[in-house]
Formats: structure tokens, sequence, C-alpha cells
């Protein structure tokens, strides 16, 4: 119940999904959590959550592509909680219907995919750190994808962006490490989020399921648990690691599937 005892923790995205699960997560491990998102509603209701389960929580309205607003949001932190001692850049995405392939994508979705996921991840740590630094220690938590590891037909733009995401986490590590402060990241592979739920067609969640390992998609607190375990100190001799978390998605030979009706009944 109190792995997370006095730390405050910065979730971006915390209004939705994923994010607003480690929020709940994490005030439940004892964290003050400061719940950041652009859309205030949702950032709010988060917060709402999190105070009706008994923990405590700040809302505040940013936007991760922009310095200014992340520096509102660090600095808010710090004189709401007097510290910050975990940053989850979890914002990030891109458009699968305009992020296609090399030739036919948009260029200006390009552009939005560098700035929702890389340079948002850039602000927040850039904005973050010196205040670990004070704190005497802290954790960055990023959040990549499976996408960063493999390539694609389309959201050509995403697989790139993530992998910087990869590549920035370990420059963290190593720059910040001798500071005390940790950074690894996250990749997480299909997961359900209410959005994603929503709008799937039957036979995409059917062709996710034909190519996990495990017989099921992943949840919200799937990826929120392995966060509350980053932003913890039983993690406190991990840093610069990418933590897959893809029900086995990119484990298993791509030909397993197939493979698995040569096996005697
Ligand atoms: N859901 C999946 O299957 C999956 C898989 C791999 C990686 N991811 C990654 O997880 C992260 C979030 O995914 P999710 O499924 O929880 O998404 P989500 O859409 O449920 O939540 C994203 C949140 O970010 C907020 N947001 C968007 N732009 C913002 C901005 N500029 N500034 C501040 N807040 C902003 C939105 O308002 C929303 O609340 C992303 O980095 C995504 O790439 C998700």
């Amino acid at each position: 119940m109190n792995r997370l005892q006095d730390k405050v923790a910065v979730i971006t995205g915390a209004g939705s999904g994923i994010g607003r699960a480690a929020a709940r997560l994490m005030a439940a491990q004892g964290a003050r959590v400061v719940v950041a998102d652009h859309d205030a509603d949702a950032a709010r209701e988060t917060a709402g959550l999190v105070t009706a389960g008994g923990g405590e929580a700040l809302a505040l309205t940013v936007d991760v592509t922009e310095e200014a607003s992340v520096a509102a949001m660090t600095d808010a932190t710090v004189a709401e909680y007097g510290a910050l001692h975990v940053l989850c850049n979890h914002v990030g995405g891109t458009n699968p219907r305009t992020d296609l392939d090399v030739l036919r994508m948009d260029m200006a979705e390009f552009d939005r995919a560098v700035a929702l996921n890389i340079r948002s991840t850039l602000l927040g740590s850039r904005r973050a750190i010196p205040h670990m630094i004070r704190a005497g220690g802290g954790s960055v938590i990023n959040t990549a994808s499976v996408a960063a590891l493999v390539g694609d037909v389309l959201q050509t733009s995403y697989g790139a962006v993530k992998a910087a995401v990869v590549s920035l986490t370990k420059s963290l590590a190593t720059q910040y490490g001798p500071h005390g402060i940790r950074c690894n990241a996250i990749a997480p592979g299909a997961v359900m989020t209410p959005a994603l739920e929503n709008n799937l067609p039957q036979e995409v969640i059917d062709s996710l399921l034909a190519v996990n390992a495990l017989p099921y998609l992943g949840a919200p607190e799937d990826i929120a648990h392995a966060m509350v375990f980053l932003a913890s100190d039983e993690s406190r001799y991990l840093t610069g690691q990418l933590l897959v978390v893809d029900g086995g998605m990119t484990t298993q030979s791509p030909a397993a599937p197939g493979r698995r009706a040569m096996l005697p009944a």
C-alpha cells in the first residue's frame, strides 16, 4: 500500500487511458499525483477519481509540446507539494489515417508526431530534472511502444519517434544517473483503452489476439502497474532500460501462430 509513500509524481496524459490508471495506482501506493493533461475536464475527472479513492491529486492543464506550459506544470507541482520525484512522460501517439507509409504520409502529421512524442519527452525531462536533483534523485518514466522495435506498413512516424524516445531514455539515464536519477521506458503492446475498445473492429482485435503469446489483450492497469514499479524504490538499480509490456507480441517468432497447427493434438 505504501510503495510510493512521500513521493510526488507528475503524469502527463493522465486524463485518460493508461495515464489515468497510473494516477490511480500511484496514489493508491501513497504518491501525491499531478494529473497533467491538455483536456482540463478530463484532468479534473481523474483527480476526482483519485481523491474519491482516498488519494491526493492536483489537476493541471498543460500542453506538453510547449516549453512554457511544461515549465508551469513542474513549477506548480513544486509550489503545491514541495518537491518532484517522478515524471511520467506519457502523452504520445499519431493519427493512423494520416501517418501512413513513407511515400504517402502527411509531413504535417510527422511534425506533430515529433512534437507530441519526443519533443514533449525532452521538455518534460529538462524541466523536471533540476527539481529531482534538488530532491536528491528521481525517476523519469517514458512511454514508448512496441512500434519502436519493429517495422510496420503504416504509422511510420509513430515508430520512428517512439524509437527516439528509447534513445533519449538511455541518454537521460547516462547523464543524470550520477544524481540518483533513473530513467526507463515502457513499450506497451496492444492496450484496450476506452478509445480503442469502442473504435476497433472485431477483426482487428482478433488479429492482435492472434499475434499475442497470451490469450488476451492488455488493460490500462497492466501498463500502469509497471509504471508503479519503475516509480518505486523497488527498481532502484534499474535504469536506461526498455520494459516491454506486450503480452508476448514481440517475443514470439512471427511464424509461431501458424506453427501451432503443426503440433500434435
Ligand atoms: N493504448 C495502446 O495500445 C498503446 C500502445 C502503445 C503505446 N501507447 C502509448 O501510450 C500513451 C498514451 O496512450 P493512451 O492509450 O493512454 O492514450 P489516451 O488517448 O487514452 O490518452 C492520452 C491523453 O493525452 C492527452 N493529451 C493529448 N495531447 C496532449 C498534449 N499536447 N498535452 C497534454 N495532454 C495531451 C489527451 O487529452 C488524453 O487524455 C501514448 O504515448 C501512446 O503512444 C499506447
